[in-house]
């Protein structure tokens, strides 16, 4: 008899509930007890901990958000941190952890298998889409879906109104979203971090758009584009500049004030919408559900097999597990092919 703890840390996504279900059912079908560590890392650090049972753990596939709750708690910044989770960990008689999280949860998971021979395995979950290791991260799909479904909306109303709508969305430092959604919904300009064009560059295109006739012009940025100017100037936009135990700043206003711009150079109309923690909420989609599904299952093959220090991952279409140092070696950033894709539409 084993007894696995898991838990769900950094930003919700859709999708966490249902990695939940995968790893619970296969590990009660060998006998083991599950055990659920409330609110990411910080239930390890406090003593949080509880027993799961089969029941609390069906009917979960559709559900957004997580059951288990989550927080943005860094065992290596509270004060005794990294040995309460241990002495928590062995005090709960636990034998194993899933930690299901991004690069902060995991980079931790990471650590403390590097360092204390903790057992844990890993699975990515993030709306970005900015692990490394894995194709694809669960809840990346519903994001992207929402947020062309908001573009697409945007467009009857941009066109109505012979407006240039603004559409900012997340995804941190990576503009994965921003140019999947960008291209899925047809927008006309996309602003990602990674290729921060210009600001004069993007008004040129609405420019040129517009002289073929278009009277509307729908633009996505990211939230971590920094304003670009030809000066040379470059301006990240944050609503908090405070740091969280990771060390990120809350990012978010790029949209309103690249809107001022736009409306500025170019004499456009201009409107902004932020997309904001909408793009988290609610059901997973069907490829989100499958993907975290097979997650789920590998993770619970993982523990089964003793495969420590690993995290399930999506190579293609194969389920496989790569290092947990691996993954969170470096933040898995758009590449210059997608950004290509996008703008061959542009202007
Ligand atoms: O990492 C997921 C994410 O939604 C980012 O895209 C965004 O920058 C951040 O989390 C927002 O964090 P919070 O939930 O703390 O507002």
């Amino acid at each position: 008899m084993a007894r696995i703890g898991i838990l769900t840390g950094g930003g919700d996504c859709p999708g966490l509930n249902a990695v939940i279900r995968a790893v619970t059912r296969r590990s009660f079908h060998r006998g083991y007890e599950m055990v659920a560590v409330h609110d990411g890392w910080r239930g390890l650090v406090d003593g949080d901990t509880t027993a799961l049972s089969e029941r609390e753990t069906s009917g979960l596939l559709h559900r957004g958000g997580t059951i288990l709750g989550t927080s943005r708690t860094n065992p290596y910044k509270v004060d005794d941190g990294v040995p309460q989770v241990l002495r928590n960990f062995a005090g709960a008689g636990l034998d194993a952890l899933v930690a299901i999280g991004g690069e902060d949860t995991l980079g931790v998971a990471a650590r403390l298998f590097a360092e204390e021979q903790f057992p844990v395995v890993g699975v990515p979950k993030t709306i970005d889409n900015d692990l490394s290791g894995t194709d694809y991260t669960f809840g990346f799909d519903t994001a992207v879906s929402i947020c062309t479904e908001a573009i697409d909306r945007l467009h009857t109303t941009a066109e109505s109104h012979n407006r240039v709508m603004v559409v900012e969305v997340m995804g941190r430092h990576t503009g994965w979203i921003a140019v999947m959604s960008g291209i899925a919904g047809g927008a006309d300009v996309i602003l990602i971090p990674e290729q921060p064009i210009t600001v004069e560059r993007a008004c040129d295109e609405l420019r040129k758009r517009h002289g073929r006739g278009k009277s509307f012009s729908i633009v996505v940025v990211s939230e971590g584009y920094k304003l670009t100017f030809e000066s040379g100037e470059q301006r990240e936009v944050t609503q908090q500049a405070e740091l969280d135990q990771f060390g990120h700043v809350r990012l978010g206003g790029v949209g309103e004030q690249l809107a001022q711009e736009i409306e500025a150079n170019t004499g456009f109309e201009t409107r902004v919408t932020v997309l904001g923690h909408v793009q988290r909420g609610g059901s997973p989609t069907a490829r989100d559900r499958v993907l975290a599904t097979r997650y789920g299952l590998k993770a619970a093959d993982l523990v089964h097999e003793g495969k420590f220090g690993q995290m399930a991952a999506l190579h293609g279409d194969a389920i496989v597990d790569v290092p947990l140092a691996e993954a969170t070696a470096e933040l898995k950033t758009v590449p210059p092919e997608w950004y290509d894709v996008a703008r061959s539409f542009f202007g």
